[in-house]
């Protein structure tokens, strides 16, 4: 049997160690504040976390110290164990509310809902240096920043006013996180106007590409910057000056592999690679885009995936000149998602198939700009030969002279077999024929608005 003791999972143990500690901080804290002021106060120290467990890896790889760590376990309470926050319920008589002090992100519903002021109060009560001491969590550039969100708020507490609302919202954790930290694996996210964005994956294997030698060397150098970058980034000390990112820009026909190399190039090198519907990105969801999308950038750098933009030229084409109010919001996003391209450390593909309307100031954004061509005839024979390698063929058919006299990419070459392959089967036949093949060629021209 499965042992389904709650405490049996390390992950799970950690996250509660972790929210009993902030439970013992959070009473020590309100006895100093209730009690006599003078006494220094004496935080419980922070408990030594089982090795292995999420949490105490990603203590150690982001360096939190323990002030940090107690603003990582103040904002995995809320949906950890709210219950945790019940005692900072107390209510202040003399204006019959909550006590400011304690930062209450909202005071409407049944459980509290901490935000930096809450942080504050924690590790510095309501002595002002501490507090102001304790600010350089929330700075951008502190890791923890990188972990927990700041969202902003209305707020009561002056000190947060003086800072701007953003220390009066709720500390934010993004769903993704706090699975992890509890299981130990992350859920895959769901595709939706919230997220936008798929896993791609494919049954296919490197060696299927079937590509041009010198486009299969400009592959094969994106590769060797993902195996490589922990040695040019960091060992070599290049990041500061080259950042940490990469953009590629793939361009070409359709159906000539962009979207199968980017998956392969995932396979390749072991990371997820996630595409972006950049239609429904850009035109939909008005308004929503930049938390959406940067939903999806923010996860894409925590979990180093490749993203990868399919039909860029979403990105080009609004950029002309306005005319209506959609327009302008339009620009307004591209400029943002041009701008979290740019930033991202991880790799970012975006794929087009109509590089001449792509100017020279976006090109040079790019590190690697790779065209994909439409395969030539011996390409061509070899797109034949792999997807026919286990079709039973009749004696009839010459793959050679087919891949000759048909300028065909992979993706309408796939779409030919499948349908050839159906033709057949549909005549009960054990074989697929040459007149199988070219009657479905035939039709994947017509398709494609073009004859012979
Ligand atoms: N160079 C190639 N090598 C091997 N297979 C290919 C190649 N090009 C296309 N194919 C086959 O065709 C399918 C479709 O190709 P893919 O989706 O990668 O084209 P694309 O360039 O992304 O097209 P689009 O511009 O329409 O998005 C692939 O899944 C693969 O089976
Ligand atoms: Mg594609």
């Amino acid at each position: 049997m499965t042992d389904l003791t709650p405490t049996a999972d390390i992950h799970a143990r950690a996250v509660m160690t972790e929210i009993d500690w902030l439970s013992d901080v959070i009473a020590a804290r309100l006895r100093h504040f209730f009690g006599a002021g003078d006494a220094p106060f004496a935080p419980p120290a922070a408990p030594t976390l089982p090795k292995g467990a999420a949490l105490t890896d990603l203590i150690t790889e982001a360096g939190l110290d323990t002030s940090a760590r107690l603003v990582l376990a103040l904002a995995l309470a809320p949906q950890v164990n709210p219950a945790a926050l019940d005692p900072f319920f107390v209510r202040n008589t003399a204006i019959d509310r909550l006590f400011s002090e304690f930062g209450a992100a909202r005071q409407d519903g049944t459980s509290f809902v901490p935000s930096a002021v809450t942080a504050l109060f924690l590790l510095g009560g309501v002595d002002t240096a501490r507090r102001i001491a304790a600010m350089t969590l929330f700075s951008p550039d502190h890791p923890l920043r990188r972990i927990v969100g700041l969202v902003p708020g209305q707020s009561h507490d002056p000190a947060a006013v003086a800072s701007g609302t953003l220390y009066a919202g709720p500390l934010t954790l993004p769903a993704f996180r706090v699975a992890t930290l509890c299981s130990g694996r992350a859920p895959e996210p769901d595709f939706s106007p919230q997220f936008p964005a798929k896993r791609l994956r494919s049954g296919m294997k490197w060696d299927d590409l079937i590509l041009p030698r010198e486009v299969k060397h400009g592959i094969d150098h994106v590769s060797a910057w993902l195996e490589n970058r922990q040695t040019i980034l960091h060992d070599w000390g290049m990041e500061s000056r080259l950042g940490a990112g990469f953009k590629a820009l793939f361009y070409g026909p359709p159906g000539t592999g962009k979207t199968l190399t980017a998956t392969m190039l995932g396979q390749r090198t072991g990371l997820e690679v996630y595409r972006i519907d950049l239609a429904m990105v850009v035109s939909k969801y008005i308004g929503e885009t930049e938390k959406n999308l940067s939903q999806v950038f923010d996860m894409a750098e925590q979990r180093d995936w490749i993203l990868f933009f399919d039909e860029a030229d979403a990105l080009f084409g609004a950029r002309g000149a306005t005319s209506s109010a959609n327009d302008r919001h339009a620009n307004q996003e591209v400029s943002y998602l041009l701008q979290r391209i740019e930033e991202c450390s991880g790799l970012v593909i975006l794929a087009t198939n109509l590089r001449s309307n792509i100017d020279e100031a976006f090109f040079r954004r790019f590190q690697m700009a790779v065209g994909f061509p439409k395969p030539d005839a011996a390409l061509r024979t070899e797109l034949w030969r792999n997807i026919l390698r286990s079709v039973p063929l009749q004696d009839d058919v010459d793959i050679v002279a087919i891949a000759r006299d048909h300028t065909l990419a992979g993706g309408a070459i796939n779409n030919v077999v499948r349908h050839a392959a159906i033709s057949a089967l549909r005549r009960n036949a054990t074989h697929v024929s040459a007149r199988d093949l070219q009657q479905a060629i035939a039709g994947e021209m017509r398709k494609e608005g073009r004859t012979g």
